[in-house]
Protein backbone atom coordinates (compact mmCIF):
# COMPACT_ATOMS: atom_id res chain seq x y z
CA UNK A 1 0.00 0.00 0.00
CA UNK A 2 2.87 2.40 1.00
CA UNK A 3 4.90 0.49 -1.73
CA UNK A 4 5.51 4.40 -3.27
CA UNK A 5 7.56 5.15 -0.17
CA UNK A 6 10.17 2.89 -0.93
CA UNK A 7 11.34 4.62 -3.79
CA UNK A 8 12.17 7.87 -1.69
CA UNK A 9 14.72 8.62 0.70
CA UNK A 10 12.32 8.45 3.48
CA UNK A 11 12.46 4.96 3.27
CA UNK A 12 15.25 3.47 5.60
CA UNK A 13 16.78 1.18 3.60
CA UNK A 14 16.29 3.68 0.04
CA UNK A 15 20.56 4.16 -0.31
CA UNK A 16 20.63 -0.01 0.89
CA UNK A 17 18.68 -1.50 -1.14
CA UNK A 18 19.05 0.90 -4.93
CA UNK A 19 22.72 -0.19 -4.56
CA UNK A 20 22.34 -4.15 -3.40
CA UNK A 21 19.66 -4.15 -6.29
CA UNK A 22 21.42 -2.71 -8.83
CA UNK A 23 24.66 -4.45 -8.48
CA UNK A 24 22.91 -7.99 -8.23
CA UNK A 25 21.17 -7.41 -11.42
CA UNK A 26 24.26 -6.05 -13.37
CA UNK A 27 25.93 -9.39 -12.09
CA UNK A 28 23.40 -11.84 -13.03
CA UNK A 29 22.87 -10.16 -16.67
CA UNK A 30 26.18 -11.07 -16.82
CA UNK A 31 26.13 -14.59 -15.64
CA UNK A 32 22.78 -15.81 -15.36
CA UNK A 33 21.83 -18.66 -18.07
CA UNK A 34 19.82 -22.07 -18.34
CA UNK A 35 18.27 -23.35 -15.30
CA UNK A 36 18.52 -21.70 -12.56
CA UNK A 37 18.06 -22.84 -8.41
CA UNK A 38 17.89 -19.98 -5.78
CA UNK A 39 19.19 -22.26 -3.69
CA UNK A 40 18.14 -20.26 0.44
CA UNK A 41 15.63 -18.02 -1.96
CA UNK A 42 13.81 -16.58 0.68
CA UNK A 43 10.67 -14.78 -0.69
CA UNK A 44 12.59 -15.09 -3.78
CA UNK A 45 12.92 -11.45 -5.01
CA UNK A 46 14.66 -12.64 -7.96
CA UNK A 47 12.43 -14.97 -9.62
CA UNK A 48 10.90 -12.35 -12.15
CA UNK A 49 14.05 -10.51 -13.03
CA UNK A 50 15.66 -14.05 -13.93
CA UNK A 51 12.62 -15.15 -15.57
CA UNK A 52 13.31 -12.20 -17.48
CA UNK A 53 16.44 -12.18 -18.91
CA UNK A 54 16.99 -14.02 -22.47
CA UNK A 55 19.08 -17.29 -21.61
CA UNK A 56 17.47 -18.56 -18.48
CA UNK A 57 14.88 -21.58 -19.35
CA UNK A 58 13.23 -21.75 -16.34
CA UNK A 59 13.58 -21.13 -12.00
CA UNK A 60 14.22 -23.02 -9.14
CA UNK A 61 13.15 -21.63 -5.84
CA UNK A 62 14.58 -23.88 -3.04
CA UNK A 63 14.69 -23.05 0.57
CA UNK A 64 15.32 -25.00 3.94
CA UNK A 65 11.68 -25.96 6.00
CA UNK A 66 13.44 -25.25 9.25
CA UNK A 67 13.34 -21.15 8.28
CA UNK A 68 9.12 -21.37 6.50
CA UNK A 69 8.04 -20.86 10.60
CA UNK A 70 10.51 -17.76 10.75
CA UNK A 71 8.83 -15.87 7.43
CA UNK A 72 5.36 -16.54 8.90
CA UNK A 73 6.37 -14.90 12.18
CA UNK A 74 7.84 -12.03 10.11
CA UNK A 75 4.65 -11.19 8.00
CA UNK A 76 2.28 -11.58 10.89
CA UNK A 77 4.44 -9.05 12.97
CA UNK A 78 4.54 -6.81 9.83
CA UNK A 79 0.89 -7.63 9.10
CA UNK A 80 0.04 -6.89 12.80
CA UNK A 81 1.20 -3.35 12.44
CA UNK A 82 -0.43 -2.05 9.59
CA UNK A 83 0.33 -0.56 6.16
CA UNK A 84 3.03 1.06 7.73
CA UNK A 85 4.66 -1.88 9.37
CA UNK A 86 4.36 -3.92 6.39
CA UNK A 87 6.60 -1.17 4.79
CA UNK A 88 9.18 -0.73 6.97
CA UNK A 89 9.74 -4.50 7.82
CA UNK A 90 9.49 -5.65 3.71
CA UNK A 91 7.83 -9.21 5.45
CA UNK A 92 7.09 -11.60 2.45
CA UNK A 93 5.54 -15.23 2.33
CA UNK A 94 8.25 -18.00 1.35
CA UNK A 95 8.56 -18.10 -2.43
CA UNK A 96 10.27 -21.68 -2.12
CA UNK A 97 9.15 -24.20 -5.41
CA UNK A 98 11.03 -27.15 -3.12
CA UNK A 99 12.20 -27.67 0.34
CA UNK A 100 15.40 -29.30 0.51
CA UNK A 101 18.47 -28.59 3.55
CA UNK A 102 21.35 -27.02 1.33
CA UNK A 103 23.87 -29.30 2.68
CA UNK A 104 22.35 -32.03 1.58
CA UNK A 105 20.45 -31.68 -1.74
CA UNK A 106 18.27 -34.98 -2.98
CA UNK A 107 19.73 -33.50 -6.45
CA UNK A 108 21.61 -35.37 -8.94
CA UNK A 109 25.01 -34.33 -9.67
CA UNK A 110 25.31 -31.67 -12.75
CA UNK A 111 21.32 -30.33 -12.97
CA UNK A 112 21.85 -26.23 -12.81
CA UNK A 113 23.28 -24.08 -15.13
CA UNK A 114 23.24 -21.36 -12.26
CA UNK A 115 22.69 -21.40 -8.70
CA UNK A 116 22.11 -18.32 -6.63
CA UNK A 117 22.74 -17.74 -3.21
CA UNK A 118 22.15 -14.21 -2.18
CA UNK A 119 22.52 -13.99 1.93
CA UNK A 120 22.38 -17.87 2.72
CA UNK A 121 25.90 -18.90 3.77
CA UNK A 122 26.30 -17.05 6.93
CA UNK A 123 23.23 -18.88 7.97
CA UNK A 124 24.29 -22.56 7.59
CA UNK A 125 27.18 -23.37 10.54
CA UNK A 126 27.81 -26.74 8.10
CA UNK A 127 28.68 -23.93 5.24
CA UNK A 128 31.58 -26.15 3.33
CA UNK A 129 28.56 -28.76 2.71
CA UNK A 130 26.62 -26.67 1.47
CA UNK A 131 29.32 -24.99 -1.00
CA UNK A 132 30.00 -28.62 -1.52
CA UNK A 133 26.90 -29.21 -2.59
CA UNK A 134 26.62 -26.43 -4.82
CA UNK A 135 29.49 -27.31 -6.70
CA UNK A 136 27.80 -30.82 -6.97
CA UNK A 137 24.84 -29.89 -8.92
CA UNK A 138 26.20 -27.23 -10.67
CA UNK A 139 26.85 -28.66 -14.38
CA UNK A 140 30.74 -27.99 -15.76
CA UNK A 141 31.05 -24.55 -16.42
CA UNK A 142 28.10 -23.53 -14.58
CA UNK A 143 28.42 -20.31 -12.04
CA UNK A 144 27.04 -19.58 -8.64
CA UNK A 145 26.49 -16.63 -7.97
CA UNK A 146 26.76 -15.71 -3.99
CA UNK A 147 26.16 -12.72 -1.62
CA UNK A 148 27.68 -12.58 1.90
CA UNK A 149 27.43 -10.00 4.13
CA UNK A 150 30.36 -8.23 5.66
CA UNK A 151 29.28 -5.04 7.97
CA UNK A 152 26.00 -5.80 8.49
CA UNK A 153 23.59 -6.44 11.18
CA UNK A 154 23.40 -10.01 13.05
CA UNK A 155 19.97 -10.98 11.65
CA UNK A 156 18.00 -14.05 11.51
CA UNK A 157 15.20 -14.91 13.67
CA UNK A 158 13.68 -17.88 15.41
CA UNK A 159 15.62 -20.85 16.77
CA UNK A 160 17.05 -22.83 14.15
CA UNK A 161 17.39 -19.68 11.85
CA UNK A 162 20.62 -18.05 13.00
CA UNK A 163 23.63 -16.15 11.94
CA UNK A 164 26.51 -17.32 12.30
CA UNK A 165 29.54 -16.18 10.12
CA UNK A 166 30.91 -13.40 8.84
CA UNK A 167 33.71 -13.21 5.73
CA UNK A 168 36.08 -10.47 4.11
CA UNK A 169 36.95 -10.59 0.40
CA UNK A 170 39.32 -13.09 0.97
CA UNK A 171 37.63 -15.68 2.96
CA UNK A 172 34.85 -15.71 0.52
CA UNK A 173 37.75 -16.29 -2.17
CA UNK A 174 39.08 -19.18 -0.11
CA UNK A 175 35.95 -20.58 0.27
CA UNK A 176 34.65 -20.71 -3.11
CA UNK A 177 38.52 -21.95 -4.13
CA UNK A 178 37.99 -25.07 -1.09
CA UNK A 179 34.99 -25.99 -3.10
CA UNK A 180 36.62 -26.51 -6.01
CA UNK A 181 34.98 -23.23 -8.10
CA UNK A 182 37.21 -21.07 -9.90
CA UNK A 183 36.06 -17.56 -8.70
CA UNK A 184 35.72 -15.49 -11.75
CA UNK A 185 34.75 -12.19 -10.09
CA UNK A 186 34.52 -10.71 -6.52
CA UNK A 187 33.20 -7.49 -5.57
CA UNK A 188 32.07 -5.44 -2.63
CA UNK A 189 28.26 -4.79 -2.31
CA UNK A 190 27.00 -1.38 -0.70
CA UNK A 191 30.01 1.49 -0.75
CA UNK A 192 30.22 3.15 2.59
CA UNK A 193 26.94 5.05 2.46
CA UNK A 194 24.70 2.14 1.79
CA UNK A 195 26.82 0.32 4.98
CA UNK A 196 26.20 3.44 6.74
CA UNK A 197 22.76 3.58 6.29
CA UNK A 198 21.60 0.51 6.25
CA UNK A 199 23.70 -0.11 10.03
CA UNK A 200 22.16 3.51 11.37
CA UNK A 201 18.53 2.90 9.89
CA UNK A 202 18.67 -1.13 10.93
CA UNK A 203 19.31 -0.01 14.04
CA UNK A 204 16.07 2.46 14.30
CA UNK A 205 13.77 -0.21 12.98
CA UNK A 206 15.26 -2.68 15.15
CA UNK A 207 13.69 -1.09 17.86
CA UNK A 208 10.47 0.05 16.07
CA UNK A 209 9.43 -3.95 15.98
CA UNK A 210 10.14 -4.07 19.45
CA UNK A 211 6.19 -3.99 19.36
CA UNK A 212 4.06 -4.95 22.36
CA UNK A 213 0.45 -5.98 21.47
CA UNK A 214 -1.59 -3.84 23.15
CA UNK A 215 -0.35 -0.76 22.31
CA UNK A 216 -1.29 -0.61 18.36
CA UNK A 217 0.10 2.92 18.06
CA UNK A 218 3.79 2.30 19.32
CA UNK A 219 5.09 1.42 15.84
CA UNK A 220 2.81 4.02 14.06
CA UNK A 221 4.42 6.82 16.36
CA UNK A 222 7.53 5.66 16.28
CA UNK A 223 7.64 4.96 12.75
CA UNK A 224 6.62 8.29 12.14
CA UNK A 225 8.96 10.53 14.34
CA UNK A 226 11.76 8.45 12.86
CA UNK A 227 10.68 9.06 9.55
CA UNK A 228 13.08 12.57 9.30
CA UNK A 229 16.00 10.95 10.91
CA UNK A 230 16.00 8.02 8.44
CA UNK A 231 15.83 11.04 5.63
CA UNK A 232 18.89 12.97 7.13
CA UNK A 233 21.06 8.90 7.35
CA UNK A 234 20.09 8.55 3.73
CA UNK A 235 20.98 12.21 2.16
CA UNK A 236 24.10 11.53 4.28
CA UNK A 237 24.13 7.66 2.83
CA UNK A 238 23.71 8.76 -0.93
CA UNK A 239 26.26 11.77 -0.70
CA UNK A 240 28.92 9.23 0.35
CA UNK A 241 27.65 6.51 -2.17
CA UNK A 242 29.28 8.59 -4.31
CA UNK A 243 31.92 9.96 -3.54
CA UNK A 244 33.77 6.93 -2.01
CA UNK A 245 33.72 3.21 -2.37
CA UNK A 246 35.54 1.62 0.21
CA UNK A 247 36.06 -2.16 0.03
CA UNK A 248 37.49 -2.65 3.10
CA UNK A 249 34.20 -1.06 4.37
CA UNK A 250 31.91 -2.50 2.50
CA UNK A 251 28.14 -4.01 3.27
CA UNK A 252 29.34 -7.32 2.24
CA UNK A 253 30.56 -8.94 -0.68
CA UNK A 254 29.14 -10.52 -4.09
CA UNK A 255 31.19 -13.42 -6.14
CA UNK A 256 30.81 -15.84 -8.85
CA UNK A 257 32.56 -19.25 -8.83
CA UNK A 258 32.56 -21.36 -11.98
CA UNK A 259 32.83 -25.03 -12.03
CA UNK A 260 35.66 -26.09 -13.93
CA UNK A 261 35.42 -28.18 -17.17
CA UNK A 262 36.87 -31.72 -16.25
CA UNK A 263 40.26 -31.79 -17.92
CA UNK A 264 40.26 -34.13 -20.95
CA UNK A 265 40.43 -37.66 -20.40
CA UNK A 266 38.73 -37.67 -17.07
C1 LIG B 1 18.51 -13.93 4.96
S1 LIG B 1 17.56 -15.14 4.14
C2 LIG B 1 17.94 -14.75 2.45
C3 LIG B 1 16.81 -15.09 1.54
C4 LIG B 1 16.97 -14.70 0.07
N1 LIG B 1 18.06 -15.40 -0.57
C5 LIG B 1 17.10 -13.21 -0.09
O1 LIG B 1 18.12 -12.76 -0.60
O2 LIG B 1 16.15 -12.51 0.26
C6 LIG B 1 18.49 -16.62 4.44
C7 LIG B 1 17.94 -17.83 3.73
O3 LIG B 1 18.83 -18.94 3.94
C8 LIG B 1 18.04 -20.10 3.96
N2 LIG B 1 18.75 -21.24 4.58
C9 LIG B 1 19.20 -21.35 5.84
N3 LIG B 1 19.74 -22.55 6.05
C10 LIG B 1 19.64 -23.25 4.87
C11 LIG B 1 20.01 -24.56 4.44
N4 LIG B 1 20.60 -25.44 5.26
N5 LIG B 1 19.73 -24.90 3.16
C12 LIG B 1 19.14 -24.04 2.31
N6 LIG B 1 18.77 -22.79 2.66
C13 LIG B 1 19.02 -22.40 3.93
C14 LIG B 1 16.84 -19.67 4.78
O4 LIG B 1 15.74 -20.53 4.63
C15 LIG B 1 16.57 -18.27 4.23
O5 LIG B 1 15.65 -18.26 3.19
Amino acid sequence: MLRWLEKTLFYPYQVFFASERKENQGMMQKYVKGLVGDLGCGSANYRPFCLSLPGVTDYLGMDYPVWAENFNHSVALADSMGALGQTLLRAAPSGAQLWVDGTRLAIGDNRFDTLLSLGVLEHIPNHRAYLSEVCRVLKPGGCLVITIPFLYQAHGGAEGADDFYRWTRSGLVHELKLAGLECLEVEPFGGVGAMFSQLVNGYLIKKIKVYRPGNPLRPLLLGASLTPLFFLVNCIAWVLERLDRDSTFASGYRAVGRKPFAPPGQ
